[in-house]
């Protein structure tokens, strides 16, 4: 009886490692079949003292029993799928979906002013940059805007120190370009601009973008097949535009450029051509040279674009209004 235990308990620890059907037939044919251990200890009880016979072959039957209960356990359990994994490797599911990760992207604004530079870049201009805090000579003076000009109330200025100011506009770069580039010039010059003003439509910070080609025989008609083709290409679609007079002291003549969409006209931006008076402030010799400058807010494109109603939402970073823009 005690090599028959010890059969039992290493019988019942082979069920429970066994992996697939086949090691439980295995071991049920060693213990149960027609030459297994239980099935020959039966067999033997014939040699046994007769009183003893009933109590030996109850045992030896619990026995059997609880081998095919093991068994049929073990089997359900492969079946099932259940404690395939008991090789002690972790196991990679790859029918699993994956789960949703967080990918930032790049702010609207930001697009835009991308944008905006791949277009003009594809046609030979370059980008430049000027300084955020401006002197006034560069920002008002040298585009024809001198201190008593009534132009500058429009420009709601902040004032620094020492003649300082944060730039209204970009216009004075195309500026700072001409005193140090010779025609002929393409560029475009984005930046941030600053103005004291808040509303749907205004915040004391935008970004703006500046157009300046200057070279011999540049005409009106120029600018406007420029900022025509420009408008097309932004919005994809060929929106109508018009042009309207009007009046910047750095232009001559001055247009104000307007957009049909869905709400009837907005106005996009400025131009015109650049007044001679500019051109030779800053070095160009206007009897030899004409050029033609456009300014428009990046952002205010952006809104037109997007169908955006108020400028402030672009710079509150509410993730709920951004993450519009992936
Ligand atoms: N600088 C002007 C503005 O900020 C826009 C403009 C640029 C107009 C160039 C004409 C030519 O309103």
């Amino acid at each position: 009886m005690d090599t028959l235990n010890d059969t039992f308990d290493s019988t019942l620890r082979s069920v429970q490692q066994a992996q697939t059907e086949k090691e439980l037939d295995d071991i049920r044919v060693q213990a149960l079949g027609r030459k297994g251990a239980f099935t020959l200890a039966l067999r033997g009880l014939k040699d046994l003292p007769k009183e003893q016979r009933p109590a030996v072959g109850e045992e030896i039957n619990r026995y059997k029993k609880s081998i095919e209960t093991a068994l049929s356990e073990r089997r359900i359990e492969l079946e099932s799928g259940a404690g395939e994994n008991k090789s002690g490797f972790e196991e990679i599911d790859i029918s699993l979906p994956s789960r949703a990760r967080f990918k930032g992207s790049l702010h609207p604004v930001t697009q835009a002013l991308t944008r905006i530079e791949d277009i003009f870049l594809n046609v030979g201009y370059d980008v430049v940059l000027g300084p955020e805090i401006e002197d006034e000579y560069h920002n008002f003076e040298a585009l024809n805007i001198p201190a008593e000009h009534p132009a500058r109330d429009m420009h709601d200025t902040f004032y620094l120190t020492d003649g300082q100011v944060l730039r209204t506009h970009t216009s004075p770069v195309q500026i700072r370009t001409m005193e140090t580039r010779k025609p002929p010039i393409h560029i475009i010059c984005p930046g941030r601009v600053y103005r004291c003003d808040y509303d749907r439509t205004h915040t004391p910070m935008f970004h703006q973008v500046e157009g300046l080609v200057v070279d011999r025989g540049v005409s009106f008609a120029h600018l406007k097949h420029t900022v025509i083709e420009f408008i097309h290409s932004f919005f994809e679609e060929s929106v109508e535009v018009r042009f309207r007079p009007s009046y910047f002291p750095f232009t001559e003549p001055s247009a104000e450029v307007d957009v049909k969409g869905a709400q009837g006209w907005s106005e996009v931006m400025g131009c015109g051509m650049v007044h001679p008076r500019v051109l030779s402030m800053s070095g160009v010799d206007p009897n030899e040279y004409s050029g033609f400058a456009f300014g428009f807010g990046a952002d205010r494109l952006a809104m037109l674009k997007f169908g955006i109603r108020d400028l402030r939402l672009m710079f509150e970073n509410d993730l709920r209004f951004l993450n519009q823009f992936h």
